[in-house]
């Protein structure tokens, strides 16, 4: 008998049987396919990879402007996907060395719940075994949505599972949503070269983020050769021999590969859930936001197939975390879903956390907002790199409640927004801190001393 069986072993499922190491728990931890999940195999890590390749094109090719004069650089799409997979098997085979250390049983098969504290784990080969435990944490993540019309065929209509493994750089692609792996993707491919349409059905690329981040993004997307079509529905596509033609708004354009990236589905169909007594609102897990439980006793839900929570790998580690505190200490331990971090890894990248102004304002709050650009920056001059902006939402004469930082190293920058947000900051407490000059940090710190009324430069 375990003290947790865990199925799905992604960040939240991986995330919950490493922490419980600390309370003494024993863990089995139930995988279909390979611990690490959707981020580490198919998402976030070999995304950031390809993304690198493209920061590091970028720079070779802007070389001669900082004086340093090369060749014109070459992609060897080979070389840069083998690199990615070097990147994410070095951290497979960590994650599983981390496993054994930690004494977690790693069982492979698909786990499903049988009975109050019953898994059943079928294996690959059709052999199902039976493990005990006195809990259970669902983890069992999601996967890309589709559309309709849109028939994902792995070569002319793609998902990001597709995308990440493209054995040669498409020429032309569109790419069908702009959210956070849309915008990734479209700012990848442009740097390389390949030609992009992004297309967006709401009026904004990376529609949850602060609009003015979305414009100044945009922009950058623009120079890079990306024709963004916003407020734009595509129509079903017709594949031709040469590649698909994407009809919308009376136009259309011919690709050679489509990349539907519009949102992620949970995947809870077939792990006995509803039978186990967990409610469900749309496939998404009901659970509760204090403990991590489900509806059913001694069931707990974290991750993307969590109804209401961000689908991020990080939220899903907190999750696990906070569900294991729950089982092994009875008490609850709420991740703080007010300062989770997102972080959009475009070039320039996209950072946010806590409310939007928009966000801030429908939830009632009295608010005022500041923005500085880092133009004036002189690190980011020295970079060459000065598109961006950071704005900080502040409640009037109170806390600050969101920040946006757009830029080259948002996605470190908004971290420490994230500790003045998550710790309800004054601006003048935090503006009282100083940063070291030259840095891009030092965007963030002007505009903690402008929130707090008194601005330098
Ligand atoms: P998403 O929900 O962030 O974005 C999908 C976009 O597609 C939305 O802007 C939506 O308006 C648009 N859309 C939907 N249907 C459309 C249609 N028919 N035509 C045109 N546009 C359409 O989902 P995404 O980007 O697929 O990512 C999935 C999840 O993974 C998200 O929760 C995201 O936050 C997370 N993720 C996070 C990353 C990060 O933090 N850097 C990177 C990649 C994914």
């Amino acid at each position: 008998m375990y003290d947790v069986a865990i199925i799905g072993g992604g960040p939240g499922g991986y995330a919950a049987a490493l922490y419980a190491h600390n309370f003494g728990l024993s863990v089995a931890l139930i995988e279909k396919d390979k611990v690490g999940g959707t981020c580490l195999h198919r998402g976030c890590i070999p995304a950031k990879a390809w993304l690198h390749t493209a920061d590091v094109f970028t720079e070779v090719a802007g070389a001669a402007d900082v004086g340093v004069v090369s060749s014109p650089p070459v992609v060897d799409w080979d070389r840069a996907r083998r690199r990615k997979d070097a990147v994410v098997d070095q951290l497979h085979s960590g994650l599983n060395g981390l496993m054994k250390k930690r004494r977690v049983d790693v069982l492979a098969g698909f786990g499903r719940l049988a009975g109050r504290g019953t898994v059943d784990v079928t294996a690959a080969d059709g052999a199902v075994s039976r493990i005990e435990a006195k809990t259970v944490i669902v983890a069992t993540g999601s996967v890309p949505r589709a559309i309709p019309g849109y028939e994902i065929d792995g070569d002319r209509i793609v998902t990001s599972d597709h995308a990440l493994d493209w054995p040669q750089q498409p020429q032309r692609v569109a790419v069908i949503g702009a959210g956070a792996i849309g915008a990734e993707f479209a700012s990848l491919l442009a740097d390389l070269g390949s030609t992009v349409h992004l297309f967006e059905v709401l009026d904004q690329v990376v529609p949850g983020v602060e609009p003015g981040a979305a414009r100044v993004l945009a922009r950058a997307l623009g120079k890079k050769g990306v024709q963004i079509h916003t407020g734009t529905a595509v129509e079903p596509p017709r594949v031709t021999p040469t590649g698909v033609v994407v009809p919308f708004a009376g136009e259309s354009v011919e690709v050679d590969v489509v990349l539907v990236a519009v949102g992620r589905a949970p995947v809870t169909a077939g792990v006995g859930l509803e039978e186990a007594g967990v409610g469900l609102d749309r496939g998404y897990v009901l659970a509760d936001r204090e403990t991590m439980l489900t509806g059913a006793p001694g069931v707990y839900a974290v991750g993307d197939i969590v109804a209401g929570t961000p689908q991020l790998a990080h939220a899903g580690f907190a999750e696990g975390m906070a569900a294991i505190t729950h089982i092994a200490t009875g008490v609850a331990a709420p991740v703080n879903y007010r300062a989770i971090p997102l972080v959009v890894y475009t070039a320039p990248e996209v950072a946010s956390v806590g409310l939007t102004e928009r966000q801030a304002r429908s939830a009632g709050y009295d608010v005022e907002t500041h923005d500085h650009g880092i133009a004036g920056v002189g690190r980011a001059i020295i970079k060459g790199q000065t598109d961006g902006l950071v704005k900080i939402v502040v409640q009037k004469d109170g806390p600050i409640v969101g920040a946006t930082v757009v830029g080259p190293a948002a996605g470190e920058l908004i971290h420490e927004l994230m500790y003045a947000v998550g710790w309800e900051a004054l601006p003048v407490e935090a503006a009282a801190f100083i940063h070291a000059h030259p840095t891009l940090a030092e965007a963030v710190g002007e505009s903690l001393l402008a929130a707090s009324g008194r601005s330098l430069h």
